[in-house]
């Protein structure tokens, strides 16, 4: 029986892998149980299994910009330790990264070999952890966007929060990407290692794209709320500490080489997301 160790089990993506592995073989390590930047620790907890998922990450995009050091020891260097004890071990490696390896101001969807040119300093962190991971034989990457799910504070959860509390959100136009269920990701993650797809790059978004206005106002739709009650705005409105991308899409070219379905369009999955319950106000 294959065994599996999900480092970061306890983070939004973490929680719904672990839904996904439901019944299988699995040792599942938070970050109290194991810190990905202890390489001995990393030794000791990835021996012995087969397969490593790598959903520990430092996430917190704004503080990156003044804290690149700490992400980067997570992001880049501990990914690098996953990636080192799965080697060692004979494990293949599931590595999670991110569009923010990418510059952002693209007009079509970024294909899997596009060459990295991060924006600010989360992205440059993951793209150093990317390099690391890549440079063992047995990896998928899977890069992600926009995840909202049922664990974790999150856009959508926030939109449904404030729609409880506030007539009208005003919502950016100006900045495009896939709005991600994380439960599809998890989904996805595990399509690829049950069907042995070849090792490399994948993006694990879900299909087609949308304004971050464009999916306030689906949410709102799914919720039984007025979309209308969604206001355009841009992003001139809302600066924050660190660069956001303006588009940032992500190809599926890798699935079907693999011959394997690339993730549902971003629709279906909100639609089951929120009339299922699994995402709801916080
Ligand atoms: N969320 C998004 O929109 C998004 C977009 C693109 C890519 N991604 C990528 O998707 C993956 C999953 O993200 P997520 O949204 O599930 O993030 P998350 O909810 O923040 O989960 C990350 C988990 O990693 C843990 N962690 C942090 N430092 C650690 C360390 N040194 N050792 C072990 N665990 C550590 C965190 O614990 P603490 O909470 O205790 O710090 C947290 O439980 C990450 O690789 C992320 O870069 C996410």
């Amino acid at each position: 029986m294959t065994r599996y160790l999900v480092a970061g089990a306890g983070g939004m993506l973490g929680a719904d892998l672990l839904a996904v592995l439901d019944g299988r073989d699995v040792t599942a390590l938070s970050r109290a149980a194991l810190d990905i930047t202890d390489p001995a620790a990393v030794r000791d907890a990835v021996a012995g299994h087969d397969v490593v998922i790598n959903a520990a990450a430092y996430t917190k995009v704004d503080d990156a910009e003044s804290d690149e050091d700490a992400a980067f020891a997570v992001n880049a260097t501990g990914a690098g330790h996953l990636a080192d004890a799965a080697a060692a071990a004979g494990a293949r490696l599931v590595q999670v990264s991110t569009d923010y390896v990418f510059r952002g101001d693209a007009t079509e969807p970024y294909a899997e070999d596009t060459p990295r040119d991060p924006l600010g300093a989360y992205g440059r962190t993951k793209a150093a952890g990317e390099e690391l991971v890549l440079a063992h034989p047995d990896v998928y990457l899977v890069r992600t966007a926009w995840l909202y799910g049922e664990h974790g504070p999150n856009f959508a959860r926030t939109m449904l929060r404030l729609a409880g509390s506030n007539p009208t959100v005003s919502v950016v136009t100006d900045q495009v990407g896939q709005p991600t269920w994380s439960r599809d990701l998890a989904a996805s993650i595990v399509r690829l290692l049950d069907a042995e797809a070849p090792f490399g790059v994948y993006h694990g978004t879900n299909s087609g794209s949308a304004s971050w206005f464009e999916f306030a106002q689906a949410i709102f739709a799914e919720a039984g709320l007025d979309p209308a009650r969604v206001l355009p705005t841009d992003s001139a409105a809302f600066v924050r500490p660190a660069p956001r991308p303006s588009y940032s899409v992500l190809g599926h070219a890798a699935w079907e080489s693999a011959g394997i379905a690339a993730p549902r369009p971003w629709r279906d999955a909100l639609r089951e997301a929120v009339t299922s319950g699994a995402v709801a106000a916080a």
